[in-house]
């Protein structure tokens, strides 16, 4: 009776829980604690399921030792969380367009640079980067300036979704609707992103604990890294940091989630505080 629990899928053993989550750890950084095993079982389970595997212990041995690149991709995506939406911490929004795009373009003029690059460095099914790419998009300012617009997530599944650019009326509610009217094509319900404003923006797959795939990207101006490294623990979160610093150009800018700090994990990064909200500024 014991051993029939025991290997039950829908539970996992206290060891086999730590091992399956060392392991999505070392992978991902996103690091998941005693108290959420029920997460993993709930996430996982219907992995199981299609591989006909007959527990956990089995997927975590079929994980370190037979798993190919589109299997470990399939994990990716079911255990992240994609929560996301246009028009996201508004604040943020507003502080970039003004007085922050202003402030790059001035110092770029001075270095002779006539470009701005931004980079939405976990940009799930994309809202964030072509939020990015609507206000560039409409600035006067940046007219002549060539504008680059990277996106990237750990997650395949999202970013096929992001290429799409097809909104239901949830991700689409904070748009203000000079944008609504201008970029999207409500299509029965659906809401179909302009052309203009998809082509502003490069997807990749870049896992942010990857020194390689982040290297890909240099010399950016700001970094937008929101609502992520929430589910890594700090060393994987200094690790992320460490490598968003090395890609910013001096003084570049970077974004974390209103209810994110860097305090304690960083001091290559000044706050700066502009219309009460935290910049962080690559010293
Ligand atoms: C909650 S969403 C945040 C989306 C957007 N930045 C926002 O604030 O609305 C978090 C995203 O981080 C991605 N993610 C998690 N771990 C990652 C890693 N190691 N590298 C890159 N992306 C990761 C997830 O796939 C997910 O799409």
């Amino acid at each position: 009776m014991i051993a029939l629990a025991a290997s039950s899928s829908g539970t996992i053993s206290d060891e086999v829980f730590v091992q399956l989550r060392d392991f999505i750890y070392e992978k991902t950084g996103i690091y998941v604690p005693d108290n959420k095993k029920y997460f993993l079982e709930n996430r996982l389970s219907k992995i199981l399921r299609d591989k006909n595997l007959r527990n956990f212990e089995d997927y975590l041995y079929f994980l370190k030792y037979s798993a190919t690149k589109q299997d470990i991709a399939k994990l990716y995506d079911t255990i992240t969380t994609n929560e996301t939406f246009f028009f996201r911490e508004p604040q943020q929004f507003e502080v970039f367009s003004d007085p922050l795009i202003s402030q790059i373009i001035k110092e770029n003029s001075q270095m002779g640079r006539k470009d701005i690059k931004i980079w939405s460095a976990a940009c799930s099914t994309g809202e964030e980067p072509y939020t990015i790419a609507m206000i560039l998009a409409d600035k006067q300012e940046l007219i002549s300036f060539r504008k680059e617009i990277y996106a990237s997530d750990i997650s395949e599944s999202v970013l096929i979704s992001a290429k799409r650019a097809m909104y239901g009326s949830y991700s689409i509610r904070n748009v203000p609707p000079q944008y609504l009217a201008k970029y999207f094509k409500d299509s029965s319900g659906v809401y179909v992103l302009s052309e203009t404003i998809k082509s502003m923006v490069k997807f990749m797959n870049i896992n942010l604990i990857e020194e390689k795939e982040v290297k890909q990207l240099k010399g950016l101006d700001v970094v937008f890294c929101r609502n992520v490294l929430i589910y890594f623990d700090d060393k994987a979160k200094k690790k992320a940091v460490s490598l968003i610093y090395d890609v910013l150009r001096p003084k570049g800018y970077l974004f974390v989630g209103t209810s994110e700090s860097l305090h304690n994990i960083t001091r290559a990064f000044h706050p700066v505080v502009i219309n009460k909200v935290v910049v962080y500024q690559k010293v």
